[in-house]
């Protein structure tokens, strides 16, 4: 594990999308497995500005994302499509047809995990997968379990899930209560993996998964057994952490 130490979630930004322009550079039509939520949206902000510079090209690059909630259609402006269109796909020259999002209108969970898990192999598996990390430790939606899901598959999102992603709808009622999300090995598998933590909310999260055991309980700790997994943190997510890493 290679850790990245910067001063704050703009730094952090800017690191992780130098990282992933880097990569396109060097395989342009690779197969980038992107996240959603608050910390990567200003690695976004970076790569459309690198875009706009005419420094990064999307024109041949695949996108597959880690999750969808279950219920909300690509149109409905909490979803994860939607998401990555306003932060990211509607800013640069990515061809629509090259991205990828778990189908949160379907009903059958199986069919939509065969589907999911069908697409990530049909594009020769990952190249470089994007990450956050939940305050309680999970990657993707793969939430804290007694086990750990290897593909895609259904969860049920915790109550510290369902309350921390509250912020981002009018009630926490609105909050969907389960989501498609890839699973450990679909993670485990893409080649290069990146990771940014910022901000104290992720101090024990990154403390429980860096310095603590390998276990289903903090997904976030199987990650330690990845070959190539960079953490870009900032000062306040290593709080806890701080000297041990
Ligand atoms: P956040 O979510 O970036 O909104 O904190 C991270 C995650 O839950 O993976």
């Amino acid at each position: 594990m290679k850790l990245i130490r910067v001063a704050d979630a703009a730094q952090a930004g800017k690191v992780a999308a130098e990282i992933i322009a880097q990569k396109i550079k060097s395989c342009p039509d690779c197969v980038l497995g992107l996240a959603t939520g608050s910390t990567p949206i200003e690695t976004y902000n970076n790569l459309v500005q690198m875009y706009r510079q005419e420094s990064v090209d999307f024109f041949r690059v695949r996108a597959v994302n880690l999750d969808e909630y279950i219920g909300l259609g690509a149109e409905h402006d909490q979803s994860y499509a939607w998401f990555m269109r306003q932060y990211l796909f509607d800013h640069v020259n990515i061809d629509p047809a090259n991205t990828y999002i778990p189908n949160g209108l379907e009903t059958d969970s199986d069919k939509e995990c065969r589907r999911y898990d069908a697409v990530i192999e049909s594009l020769g598996g990952i190249d470089l997968q994007l990450l956050g990390i939940g305050p309680n430790g999970h990657i993707g939606f793969n939430e804290p379990a007694d086990t750990f899901a290897k593909g895609t598959h259904r969860v049920d999102l915790t109550e510290a899930t369902i309350a921390a992603n509250s912020r981002f709808f009018e009630s926490i009622d609105q909050v969907p209560k389960q989501a498609y999300s890839m699973g450990i090995q679909n993670i485990m598998h893409a080649r290069q993996l990146l990771m940014v933590a910022t901000g104290e909310n992720k101090a024990r999260a990154v403390r429980d998964a860096f310095r603590g055991a390998i276990t289903p309980w903090v997904p976030a700790s199987v990650l330690q057994l990845h070959p190539d997994f960079t953490l870009i943190a900032d000062e306040a997510a290593l709080s806890l952490v701080l000297d041990k890493l």
